[in-house]
């Protein structure tokens, strides 16, 4: 097949060669924004006086007729045709005539498949924040659900102190809220038009950019044309806050895996978004939950990759670049499906709240930091009150006792400054109520938590529908 570049050349392009270099096995993804950004163009060459009305007219419905091959999957694909934009191009032009050959007129296939590109993350952006803000919204209510659900809290993954699953479960819902807004930002900054740069330089056709802008609906134009055509940052962005993202639902699901096993045994997973052993009859795995801690992995690689790939560049176009996609489709593939994967995990398993307020309320010493608190309010440094704590709860772990069964006789040998009954009135539920300065896990902040989150998700929503 004859090349678009094949003037200069007297030999046909070496297979190996064709096959190294082509990218249509994978950029065809592009092209629905392809021919948008095509059809953008010819309106942007009639404007210019550079094509008839009545050949962009021809060419529009050329395009038009392209889009629906490719949605009827009949558009041939091959990899002798290098990239979706040749294959796009050579379809209009069987269409309709040596006609097609003025479509590309002012521009090239560099700030083409910028232009392609920037489309793309803009809809791979709304796909992930809409299925993040859904996960968000699960977590959110979830969290409201099981505000006054007790449970040991820890750090270290020692037990440290009694919390709410229902704070626990916020905190995550925070996480991806800053996750959103992380993408969001970056549709911010991917929502200019590369289009009009050409190869490298800009254009000598009178193109009006902020026109084909608005056309396609992007904000503005990249003013520089180098920067328009070489850099591929809004990538970078993306793949950051899907890294992040990723990172956020890895940690979620170490929890959740920790959480399902027997030693635990604080979740119940449904039937459906378990899995079993195909040899230990008795098996029922949390593969969703590991996978997405494993796919951190990928997505991780993903942002190092591109990274990589862009670093030694001089500018301006390199054909390095090309391998910018196959990063981000994958953690955007990737990262989309671990959000809503998630979602239906959580919102099916089943909490088991009486293991897990047992967990707190059973264990010997966990609200030793009230304890101390106590002596804190008889004014006694809380330094001191932490060593005459750490003496009683060697004497709790020695005779296997709880700190809130203790007599008064008993903390009386360690200071006379407890009050009487002091042991009586520490509990799992006063510990966690007693936490009720903004940011702690009483099931008043909770609540007011999961107001705050209604409200962020509206934020979300509304900036979405704007987009
Ligand atoms: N497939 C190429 C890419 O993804 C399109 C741009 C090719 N430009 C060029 N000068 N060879 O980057």
């Amino acid at each position: 097949m004859k090349k678009t570049w094949g003037g200069r050349f007297k030999k046909p392009t070496d297979p190996q060669v064709e096959a190294f270099t082509e990218s249509i096995s994978f950029d065809h993804r592009l092209a629905a924004f392809d021919i948008e950004g095509s059809l953008a163009h010819v309106q942007t060459l009639v404007k210019a006086g550079l094509l008839k009305p009545a050949e962009g007219k021809k060419l529009t419905a050329g395009l038009q007729k392209v889009k629906k091959l490719l949605e009827a999957k009949k558009l041939p694909l091959e990899p002798v045709l290098e990239d979706i934009h040749t294959a796009i191009e050579k379809a209009v032009t069987k269409i309709v005539g040596p006609l097609g050959g003025k479509l590309h007129t002012g521009r090239s296939r560099n700030d083409q498949v910028a232009t392609d590109f920037r489309l793309y993350l803009r809809h791979a952006i709304q796909e992930t924040v809409e299925a993040g803000t859904h996960l968000i919204g699960i977590l959110a209510q979830l969290g409201l659900k099981e505000k006054e659900t007790l449970m040991p809290g820890y750090t270290h993954l020692q037990r440290a102190m009694p919390i709410t699953l229902g704070h626990h479960l916020s905190a995550y819902a925070f996480m991806l809220t800053r996750d959103m807004d992380r993408f969001l930002s970056t549709w911010d900054r991917a929502n200019a038009l590369p289009l009009g740069s050409g190869a490298l330089a800009g254009t000598n056709h009178p193109f009006d950019r902020q026109w084909t802008a608005q056309k396609l609906g992007l904000k503005s134009v990249l003013e520089n044309s180098l920067d328009a055509v070489s850099d591929r940052d809004v990538y970078v962005d993306y793949l950051s806050a899907a890294a992040i993202t990723q990172m956020h639902l890895s940690r979620l699901s170490e929890d959740l895996i920790l959480w399902a096993s027997s030693e635990f045994g604080f979740i119940e997973m449904d039937d459906a978004f378990a899995t079993g052993s195909s040899l230990m009859p008795q098996k029922k795995n949390p593969d969703v939950a590991e996978l997405v801690r494993g796919k951190s992995g990928r997505v991780f690689a993903n942002l190092v990759g591109l990274l990589t790939v862009l670093k030694g560049l001089p500018l301006a176009y390199n054909r390095d670049l090309q391998e910018d996609k196959h990063f981000v489709f994958d953690s955007a593939d990737t990262v989309t499906a671990s959000l809503k994967t998630m979602a239906g995990f959580l919102f099916t398993l089943r909490f088991r709240r009486e293991r897990m307020r047992q967990g707190a309320d059973k264990d010997l010493t966990l609200l030793a930091t009230d304890l101390a608190d106590v002596l804190v309010k008889e004014d006694v440094p809380f330094r001191l009150a932490h060593e005459i704590v750490g003496r009683v709860v060697h004497h709790c772990l020695e005779k296997g006792k709880r700190l809130q069964d203790l007599t008064d006789a008993e903390l009386g040998r360690f200071s006379d400054l407890f009050p009487k009954g002091t042991a009586q009135h520490l509990s799992v539920l006063h510990s966690v109520n007693a936490k009720k300065t903004v940011g702690g896990t009483s099931p008043k902040n909770v609540e007011s938590q999961a107001k705050t989150l209604a409200s962020e998700i509206q934020k979300i929503k509304k900036k979405l529908s704007g987009l």
